[in-house]
């Protein structure tokens, strides 16, 4: 009988054959579009990731619809700066079980109804297995639904409003490690010690090209300093800028909100923060290893505030506004919507507290309040600036 342990990250038979294809090792990159976006074997491209509070991880939608409730003024007021002589669109990029678009569809028909009648509401879902839920979710949608790729949307561009909730965080992230001498590029290789039980390893790759080394640059980073000892790992985020470009392509003039974890570049790069923000998740764990149960793991990284912002300038998008949640939600009246469950006399207890639950959560500095809110804007001719509601002080209680 073998008496050597089972292997910490055991390669699943898909991944052990491709990495093999590929000579034995992949840039982490890869492995990360494929861990989450493969169709067959991808968390969310086979659908099995499921968010909410019973899914895999909870996101502020999925706690219920006060975040959407709050939420709804904004959007109407950058839908009413559209042309008045156009039809609108509320688009929302990965809209995971369809939780926020469904809450907001509601929200708009409720309080702004001639504004819901020249409006659609279009999904941009690459993940079949998760289109397919939206499209039971929202049967009950009170606006006109379509599900259409980037690429559909840029050939009809519409004006409106584009929601990116905890999206830009499941884009695939190069992970970049300092060795003492050269930034490399991290992979994911493959240990065949055990020809049978095949196993998975980080380790830093290939020396970065000019263009990675140039964003080192602009993020201060060229130089690592002494503080930023061998073995020093990060991330950059190579896939924003053609995600931008292509939500930029579809609309003609409109708002796009980013609403996603997000630090600082000083932050973010900090000495300290020696291992990126790379995270893994399921069944409401968190764990830093992004190598277990490849397929099975929502795997997300944090945004970096000014590679966001520079990448959003290079797309032709125009940054109004940029804000804590937890400020963000204040300036739309969460604490008036606190205050108000004392008069819901017809509300039971229990549901009232767990409203409440919620609505502190949605502020909490430590998590789901220090999300960020991002605003760009592409404007044409007869569109109003956009201004932003979540932007002022909060109103008085
Ligand atoms: C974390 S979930 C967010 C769900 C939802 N917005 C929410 O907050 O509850 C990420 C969603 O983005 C989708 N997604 C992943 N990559 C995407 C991309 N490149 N463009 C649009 N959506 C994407 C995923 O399939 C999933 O539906």
């Amino acid at each position: 009988m073998s008496s050597a342990a089972a292997p910490a990250h055991p390669a699943p038979p898909w991944l052990a054959e491709r990495l093999r294809a590929a000579g034995g090792a992949i840039p982490f990159r890869t492995y990360m579009q494929w861990a989450l976006h493969d169709p067959e074997h991808g968390a969310y491209g086979s659908g099995r990731l499921q968010v909410g509070a019973r899914g895999d991880f909870a996101t502020s939608p999925s706690l219920g619809s006060d975040f959407a409730a709050l939420l709804t003024p904004q959007i109407a007021q950058w839908l009413l700066q559209q042309p008045a002589d156009q039809s609108l669109a509320l688009v929302e990029a990965g809209p995971g079980e369809g939780d926020l678009a469904l809450q907001l569809a509601q929200e708009l028909t409720a309080g702004w109804p001639e504004l819901a009648a020249r409006t659609t509401l279009l999904l941009i879902e690459p993940n079949p297995g998760m289109a397919e839920r939206q499209r039971a979710r929202l049967n009950a949608s009170p606006l006109r639904c379509r599900w259409l790729s980037f690429a559909q949307l840029s050939a009809r561009p519409v004006h409106g409003v584009l929601l990116a909730h905890e999206v830009l965080d499941a884009l695939a992230v190069e992970r970049v490690q300092w060795d003492g001498v050269l930034w490399r590029r991290q992979q994911v290789a493959l240990n065949q010690v055990d020809q049978a039980q095949p196993s998975l390893r980080l380790e830093p790759g290939e020396a970065l090209q000019r263009e990675e080394l140039a964003q080192l640059e602009a993020l201060g980073l060229l130089d690592p300093g002494l503080q930023r000892p061998a073995g020093w790992t990060t991330e950059l985020h190579p896939e924003q800028g053609a995600w931008l470009q292509q939500a930029a392509a579809g609309l003609n003039s409109g708002v796009l909100l980013v609403i996603d974890y997000a630090h600082e570049a000083w932050r973010y790069y900090a000495p300290q923060r020696s291992n990126g923000t790379l995270m893994a998740y399921r069944q409401q764990q968190a764990s830093p290893d992004p190598l277990q149960a490849p397929g099975h793991w929502d795997l997300t990284a944090h945004l970096c505030l000014e590679s966001l912002e520079r990448a959003a300038a290079a797309a032709g998008w125009e940054c109004i506004g940029q804000r804590r949640q937890g400020e963000a939600l204040l300036a739309l009246g969460l604490a008036q919507r606190l205050h108000g469950l004392q008069h819901q006399a017809g509300a039971g207890l229990d549901a009232l507290l767990t409203r409440r639950e919620a609505l502190l959560r949605l502020v909490d500095p430590h998590t789901l309040g220090d999300f960020r809110w991002a605003a760009f804007q592409r404007s044409s001719a007869g569109c109003a600036t956009g201004s932003c509601l979540f932007m002022q002080d909060p109103p008085l209680a």
